[in-house]
């Protein structure tokens, strides 16, 4: 596989703001790309660096092979949809998507008929003469990405595509992106702020934090061995416990969580891990219960029911540990249905040491 996109040490500050802040990326033809990040972590500033809209302060920016830094937009071979897609209210659909084709002089003919291609591609047969202010949320997305397309860029940068959508539309639109991906072979690189759209539709990850680069891998290697803490949360991995490693042996680390009894948890072999970490456990792998289990978890501690959150199939259980931490146990309907817990009531959290996860409590450096 080729390199589609590279940023190569790449610096750029508005003000006093370092917005991204040494990344290099390799970006490879034909991948779904995501750039996950919180809010302000400079997600959008990387996009409009590889579009051109900004130029880095310092390294290069690679597109096909070519350094492009100082090339303005419209001599990049790439096209980006915005979050709030910036449609022409006065136009129709059609001449929206028709828009850059007519700029570029091409001819009538050639116009329909790719105009006619890209709407039966987004599912629009039929709306060509809607304005967009007559269509709904998720139709307006796909006139964006419609436009984008026709004009057949070799790298399509997507800023939060599906963020206006409401929940159930947001879904059907990550299904459609997939297969709009795979139909146009071009390379998509998408920022988002939702992890589990991250996981869910990409090829690879770049995590963000504050302009820097904290991972980047497939969904499977974030989701399973995140690299730091921040990562982890930022991928759903909320159950945390600060402390001190006491032993690390034979793929088992002994860790003395602050003020609390000492917790198991399996690591490679070959980590060298010492001295201050966080105890990370997904919230589906505690087990929750009134009484200690007869399974003999290899972790046990005692906390207080805090919340108990009703979501779809599962119940999810917000409960106190001693130090004050929250902690959240998800747990099948059916299971909690069971045997019910309600706030304020005495519980053991239980897991065992593979379903932990032990990760320096500093962010190694990229
Ligand atoms: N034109 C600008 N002038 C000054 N500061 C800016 C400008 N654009 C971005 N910034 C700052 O740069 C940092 C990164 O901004 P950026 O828009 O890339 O973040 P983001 O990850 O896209 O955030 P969000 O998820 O909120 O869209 C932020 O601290 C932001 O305030
Ligand atoms: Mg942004």
């Amino acid at each position: 596989m080729s390199e589609s996109v590279g940023l190569d040490k790449v610096i750029k500050s508005h003000g006093l703001v370092r917005a991204v802040d040494h990344v290099s990326l390799s970006i490879q033809n034909g991948e779904f790309f995501s750039i996950l990040g919180p809010s302000g972590s400079g997600k959008t500033t990387i996009l409009r660096l590889i579009a051109g809209l900004d130029r880095p302060d310092l390294g290069d920016i690679i597109i096909q092979q070519r350094i492009v830094t100082l090339d303005p937009p419209h001599k990049r071979p790439v096209n980006m949809v915005f979050q709030h897609y910036a449609l022409f209210p006065h136009l129709s659909v059609y001449e929206n998507v028709a828009f850059g084709l007519h700029m570029k002089g091409e001819r009538q003919a050639n116009i329909q008929k790719a105009v006619s291609h890209m709407l039966a591609l987004v599912r629009l047969q039929g709306k060509e003469k809607r304005l967009p202010g007559q269509l709904s949320g998720g139709e307006q997305q796909r006139v964006a990405l419609a436009r984008a397309l026709v004009n057949r860029p070799v790298v399509l940068l997507l800023d939060e595509p599906l963020a206006a959508l409401d929940q159930q539309l947001r879904q059907e639109m990550q299904g459609e992106l997939k297969r709009l991906q795979r139909e146009v072979k071009a390379t998509f690189i998408c920022v988002t702020h939702q992890q589990d759209e991250a996981l869910m539709l990409s090829d690879r990850i770049a995590v963000m934090h504050g302009g820097k680069l904290l991972q980047v891998g497939t969904p499977q290697e974030i989701y399973d061995r995140p690299v730091s803490s921040a990562v982890a949360r930022f991928i759903g991995l909320s159950n945390a416990l600060s402390g001190t490693i006491v032993s690390c042996d034979g793929g088992l680390c002994r860790v003395e969580p602050n003020g609390l009894s000492p917790v198991m948890v399996s690591c490679s072999p070959h980590d060298s891990l010492q001295g201050a970490v966080t105890v990370m456990v997904r919230p589906e792998r505690v087990h929750v219960s009134s009484n200690m289990s007869a399974n003999r978890y290899d972790n046990s501690l005692q906390a207080m029911v805090h919340h108990v959150a009703f979501s779809g199939n599962e119940v999810v259980y917000h409960v106190r540990l001693l130090g004050g931490a929250i902690w959240m146990a998800r747990v099948p309907i059916a299971e909690a249905q069971a045997c019910p817990l309600t706030v304020g009531q005495q519980v053991y959290l239980q897991w065992w040491a593979q379903d932990g996860l032990v990760l320096p409590s500093q962010s190694p450096p990229c």
